[in-house]
């Protein structure tokens, strides 16, 4: 079967992508996976300059997922640039850079100093993150804020641009719309969603920003039909994620119209994960005799 997959300007080797928090910068993973292997990696968010984060305690786990409030902690993009890109190049990983923002010159500064950055292969446009005021959901919540962020980083460079869309919104794939209409050459979503946890002994938020982003198998079947129905609207690639933790999630996700999928949570779970993806994709291909991954797209019958 013929994994490769095509997304904007950019061919994956197949359609698995590790997503954005839950992968670190790919290198905390590199012991135990080959990060070649990947289609991609998706590195953690990262502004112009470094961030600390939410206090702890900033995830807990919840029925079939986790909720959390990271706060978008991370070491900024030059440090990213002189510390992890040249031993993800070595290591061949196809990176995927997850860009954030307070401002729009924010984006484009951070966006253009990855442009210049051998071995970066695509932009994630981060105007999602749920558990931060000024952490991009602001342009993301917002059909003229997308289009803003997305136009205004797509004049500075050629990689593929990849806003990631919020599930927490009432039309999605207006939004999709809005960031191909701007120019994207791929959408991703979903993000978390916003949600809370309290301790009824405390009567306290279990997470120290009180609320926070849910993930895992708990938001997939909404997940999914927030990709079918930006299928159904772009023409651009979609990259599908949200609770995939086998190969039947995320064919799932392919079927319903995703283009490639991110898995996240299930890394925190299962970082061997991979293999088993891929194998339980190969053998799905081979017993319903589909020769390249790429045909399955939005194969879904009504
Ligand atoms: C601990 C954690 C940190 C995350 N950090 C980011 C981030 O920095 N940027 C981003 O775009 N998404 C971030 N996400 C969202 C994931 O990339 C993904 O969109 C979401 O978790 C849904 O996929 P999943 O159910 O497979 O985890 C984070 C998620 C988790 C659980």
């Amino acid at each position: 079967m013929d994994l490769s997959v095509q997304i904007g300007s950019l061919r994956l080797k197949n359609p698995l992508i590790a997503a954005s928090g839950c992968f670190g910068y790919g290198l905390e993973y590199a012991d135990v996976v080959d990060l070649s292997s990947l289609g991609a990696i998706v590195s953690k968010g990262l502004f112009l300059k470094p961030r600390e984060g939410h206090p702890a305690p900033r995830i807990v786990e919840t029925p079939a997922g986790m909720l959390n409030a990271i706060g978008l902690q991370g070491i900024g993009a030059q440090r990213f640039i002189d510390e992890k890109m040249p031993e993800l190049r070595a290591r061949a990983a196809t990176v995927i850079v997850n860009v954030c923002g307070t401002t729009i010159d924010e984006y484009v500064e951070v966006s253009r100093m990855l442009a210049d950055t051998e071995g970066v292969a695509a932009i994630e446009l981060n105007i999602s993150c749920p558990n931060i005021k000024e952490g991009g959901i602001q342009f993301g919540c917002s059909l003229d804020g997308t289009f803003a962020v997305v136009s205004a980083v797509r004049k500075v460079t050629k990689l593929p641009v990849i806003p990631k869309l919020t599930p927490n919104v009432t039309d999605v794939a207006s939004f999709a719309r809005a960031a191909e209409d701007a120019g994207a050459d791929a959408v991703s979503l979903v993000n978390t969603f916003l949600a809370m946890v309290i301790d009824v002994e405390t009567r306290t938020p279990k997470i120290s920003n009180g609320v926070g982003g849910l993930s895992g198998p708990a938001i997939r079947p909404i997940a999914v039909r927030m990709v079918n129905e930006c299928r159904q609207l772009v023409k651009i690639p979609v990259i599908g994620m949200g609770g995939i933790v086998d190969a039947r999630d995320a064919l799932e996700f392919i079927i319903a119209g995703a283009n490639a999928v991110q898995i996240g949570t299930a890394n925190f779970v299962d970082p061997f994960i991979w293999a088993k993806l891929l194998d339980g994709i190969r053998d799905y291909g081979q017993r319903h005799s589909i020769a390249r991954i790429a045909d399955l797209v939005g194969t879904v019958n009504r």
